[in-house]
């Protein structure tokens, strides 16, 4: 088990062209979308929401607001991840629904209280982006193991992400954009700095 997730963090890697004309199953798509659903977040507050485009359509027109990158529109599966903004506040519907199941009970009060502290003082926009990139990864491993290849997007013009998906900005901010195919490419070689690079034991 461990072994074989190891060899899925090798295994995988940026896809830059797709196959374009084969398509992923329904069930591996689900396989991918559930790995992000079940990702952890700040506060049990879930502040993703996954938009998946099939449609060659779509594609093609993401693509030219991903600086025409190519794997845009040969991918078979395109997941626009969008993070959560005006649901984070603490007095929305989402937030406290959220929340209560989080602490439920006579913990909700409590909770929301240093809840509303904490986002006084956060950087939402951020916050709420770098827990969408953690489902992301949690994507692209599934990807893998369901013998699906990759690429995560950020070189996107948020701007014209946000026109063509019609993106309210005071709800949503595009976080990251997932391309999921099989790949026209073999992967190159894995480069990764070694770990007493990385690592630190105090
Ligand atoms: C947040 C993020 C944004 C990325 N944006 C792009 C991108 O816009 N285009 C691209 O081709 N690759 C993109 N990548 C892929 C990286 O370039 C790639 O993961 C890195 O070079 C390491 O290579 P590997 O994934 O093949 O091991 C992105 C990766 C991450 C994590």
């Amino acid at each position: 088990m461990k072994q074989q997730l190891l060899d899925l963090f090798n295994k995988r890697f940026a896809c830059h062209l797709f196959q374009a004309d084969r398509p992923v199953a329904a069930a591996d798509l689900a396989t991918i979308l559930e790995a992000g659903r079940l990702s952890p977040s700040s506060f049990g507050l879930e502040p993703w929401k996954f938009v998946v485009l099939t449609s060659p359509r779509h594609k093609h027109s993401l693509q030219a607001a991903c600086f025409q990158q190519p794997q845009v529109g040969t991918a078979a599966a395109v997941v626009v991840i969008l993070a959560k903004l005006a649901e984070m506040h603490p007095d929305s519907d989402y937030t406290r629904r959220l929340l209560a199941r989080e602490y439920p009970g006579d913990q909700f009060a409590g909770a929301l209280q240093n809840y509303r502290g904490f986002h006084a003082a956060t950087d939402v926009k951020a916050w709420s982006v770098s827990q969408c990139h953690i489902a992301a990864a949690n994507m692209m491993t599934a990807a893998t193991a369901a013998g699906l290849d990759s690429c995560a997007i950020g070189g996107f013009d948020p701007v014209e992400v946000r026109r063509q998906l019609d993106i309210d900005p005071a709800r949503h901010e595009p976080a990251l954009i997932l391309a999921f195919g099989y790949c026209a490419a073999a992967a190159s070689e894995k480069q990764r700095l070694p770990l007493d690079e990385l690592v630190e034991y105090r």
